[in-house]
């Protein structure tokens, strides 16, 4: 692993072209220090689920840079040969709807990123049951995802999500169906990670409940980005 950190310049997304064109962001400036958890807060159609996938190379932008750790991966142009190793091994993903495997019981569903990246078995289910127990979820570790409320759901797929120890997390909404305490338990232990394994974590977010956590929010309107100091000291 390369170093640490993301960092954002200029980034452009634009879908299509011509008259139908959409210029999604217009020019966005971030910088995420390792440890660091940021939000990432704004209107709906302001292009937070744009940018989080450019940033985890699901979409290319259209123009800009992107570093990740010392490694410029986005230049004008993707700078990494593999694209699908960077994602699978450097970026964490926490989606908004869990899209677990439903033929898998909940600890192989958390192991298996763990397993694909080579783990011994034995090692990635110890790993998994690790999280799902900071959690809150361990007493569910052999039930399959259809037999999970959507809350314990969510969390399993935010314990897979941090299994390979990502330098990178990208969260796109994560706690939306979370009650109080559990969303906040969910950025207890994002934050956790951050501080133990240097990880960088982006938290888009409407949730009031987790705002006043963040030390540092990023504000989009219209596809550009404005930084401010958050109101929350973390969770040291
Ligand atoms: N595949 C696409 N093709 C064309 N336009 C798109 C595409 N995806 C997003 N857009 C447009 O880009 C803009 C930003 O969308 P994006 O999904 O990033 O917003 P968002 O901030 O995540 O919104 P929400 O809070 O509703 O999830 C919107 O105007 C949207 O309509
Ligand atoms: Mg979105």
């Amino acid at each position: 692993m390369t170093g640490k950190g993301i960092g954002i310049q200029g980034l452009k997304k634009r879908y299509g072209r011509g008259d139908t064109a959409v210029d999604a962001l217009k020019g966005v400036d971030m910088d995420v220090a390792p440890g660091e958890v940021v939000g990432l807060i704004g209107p709906s159609g302001s292009g937070k689920s744009t940018l989080l996938k450019c940033l985890g190379a699901v979409i290319e932008p259209t123009a800009g840079t992107m570093r990740l750790g010392a490694e410029i991966i986005y230049d004008d142009g993707w700078k990494v040969k593999d694209i699908r190793a960077l994602r699978r091994d450097r970026i964490g993903f926490v989606f908004q709807a869990p899209y677990l495997i439903p033929f898998l019981d909940v600890t192989d569903n958390v192991a298996l990123p763990s397993m694909l990246a080579g783990t011994a078995n034995a090692e990635a289910r110890r790993r998994a049951l690790e999280l799902l127990e900071a959690l809150d979820v361990a007493h569910r570790a052999r039930a399959m995802p259809s037999q999970l409320s959507g809350g314990e759901q969510q969390r399993v797929a935010i314990a897979r999500g941090l299994v390979n120890r990502p330098p990178v997390i990208l969260a796109d909404e994560p706690t939306a169906p979370l009650d109080s305490e559990r969303a906040l338990a969910v950025i207890r232990i994002l934050n956790e990670m951050a501080g133990k394994f240097e990880t960088a974590v982006i938290v888009v977010t409407h949730d009031e409940k987790i705002i006043p956590t963040f030390k540092r929010i990023y504000h989009i309107r219209d596809g550009v980005t404005y930084e401010e100091q958050g109101q929350g000291r973390g969770f040291e």
